[in-house]
């Protein structure tokens, strides 16, 4: 039997809620499979490390995270530790992700289920068949540059920070919307976005992914949009970017947010976090095994609903699948999840009405989703063994 080590950082606020019912559905999927063990563990991680131990990525979990095959995160931070405090659980994230080199994450912003289109601030029309991927540079930009905090003096009026990117930063994360454009069939079209008629990063961006995609991906549509307008067309005519949004770290947290509530709530999307190079031998299959991928959903730690056993788990269980399909290379089971989860949102495959948590204006729990989920999942499981036997 083939073992992974799977490291769970549950985090703050709702993190450790959602993050039970996507263990349950890996517990699941370890105990149907006779050639897979998926061992998961525990450490603190972000605000909770904080309390404890004074910093946010202790030098324990960041040891675990590295040593492991994938790692499966919840959520950090929160009021308590707010954004004037000397130790922030964000920036234990920040140092986490760089640690790892993950500098490619995948937000993918489609419907789960149909049904969840009279869930979309926009109108159906606009909403139905809206399909954005948004691939985000992650350990570059503004995020990492020289920055400069405001001075305890009071003659001090000044902070900055700085937007910096190389020419082999860019390279890679083309690279890596290049894969997954061409993981679909037929292949997604790539829009690069950017603010290359104002800044000098993003003409360094523009520059090295038209040459990129030109030189290795010549077969893929590539069309350039400035950040501005990128944000309203999601908004006014989100399917004019239907295929996959490769932009930088700072670009691509804002419109992963504002992609995201298009299928109805920020807590159905997953992420994944990536380093390496992608795997090429098959598209469909892409994975990258090679170093420990980070999976988590793109919403935060939900202080307003912490605690109540209301948070929407579909966007961790869902990240749950992308760790199997990226990290693992166990697409299939990847495949089980997502369609369990289809199904508990949509009605028609489960006789009456699909289950809703509030942020979807329902009244399920956290724990109803995840039973359903784990439910069917295992119904699934169950007909693949007694066919494989
Ligand atoms: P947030 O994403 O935590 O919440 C925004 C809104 O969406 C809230 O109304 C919340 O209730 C709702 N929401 C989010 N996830 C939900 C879910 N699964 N189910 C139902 N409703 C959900 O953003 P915020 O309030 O701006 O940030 C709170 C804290 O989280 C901050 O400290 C922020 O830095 C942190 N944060 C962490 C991450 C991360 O861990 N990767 C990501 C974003 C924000
Ligand atoms: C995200 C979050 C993080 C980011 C914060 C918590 C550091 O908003 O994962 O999108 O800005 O990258
Ligand atoms: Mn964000």
């Amino acid at each position: 039997k083939k073992t992974f080590r799977i490291v769970v950082l549950p985090g703050d606020g709702i993190g450790p809620e959602v993050v039970a019912e996507a263990v349950r559905v890996l517990e699941t999927v370890s105990a149907a499979s006779s050639d897979v063990e998926l061992k998961l563990e525990t450490y603190d991680f972000g605000g909770c490390a904080v309390d404890k131990y004074g910093i946010a990525l202790t030098e324990e979990t960041l040891q675990a995270c590295q040593q492991a095959d994938a790692i499966l995160m919840g959520a950090i931070g929160g009021p308590k530790w707010g954004v004037n405090a000397k130790v922030r659980p964000e920036q234990g994230l920040l140092s986490l992700r760089k640690a790892l080199g993950l500098y490619a994450n995948i937000r993918p912003a489609n419907f789960a289920s149909e049904s969840l289109l009279a869930h979309s601030p926009l109108k159906p029309a606009i909403a139905q068949g809206v399909n954005i991927i948004v691939v985000r540079e992650l350990i570059g930009g503004a995020y990492f540059g020289t920055r400069k905090e405001l001075g305890v003096s009071p003659d001090e009026d000044a902070a900055w920070d700085t937007m910096t990117y190389s020419v082999s930063e860019v390279q890679r994360i083309t690279r890596v919307a290049a894969q997954i454009a061409l993981a679909a069939d037929p292949p997604l079209p790539i829009h690069s976005v950017d603010k290359a008629n104002v800044l000098a990063s993003s003409r360094l961006w523009r520059k090295v992914a038209t040459e990129t995609l030109q030189n290795e991906y010549p077969q893929l549509k590539l069309d350039h949009q400035l950040v501005d307008s990128a944000s309203m067309i999601i908004v006014a005519n989100p399917k004019k970017l239907n295929g996959v949004i490769l932009t930088e770290n700072l670009f691509g947290d804002i419109l992963s947010d504002e992609s995201s509530v298009i299928p109805g709530s920020l807590g159905l999307l997953p992420s994944a976090s990536l380093a390496g190079a992608p795997s090429v031998a098959n598209y469909a299959e892409l994975t990258f095994k090679t170093t420990p991928g980070l999976y988590e959903p793109i919403h935060g730690s939900a202080p307003d609903i912490a605690g109540q056993g209301i948070a929407n788990p579909i966007g961790t269980i869902l990240s749950a699948a992308m760790l199997l399909r990226y990290s693992l290379g166990m697409d299939k089971p990847a495949k089980a999840i997502e369609e369990a989860v289809r199904k508990v949102l949509d009605s028609r495959d489960i006789g009456g009405e699909g289950l809703r948590t509030a942020d979807l204006g329902g009244s399920h729990k956290t724990k109803d989703i995840g039973d359903k989920v784990v439910e069917i999942l295992k119904a699934t499981l169950m007909r693949w063994l007694v066919f494989w036997s």
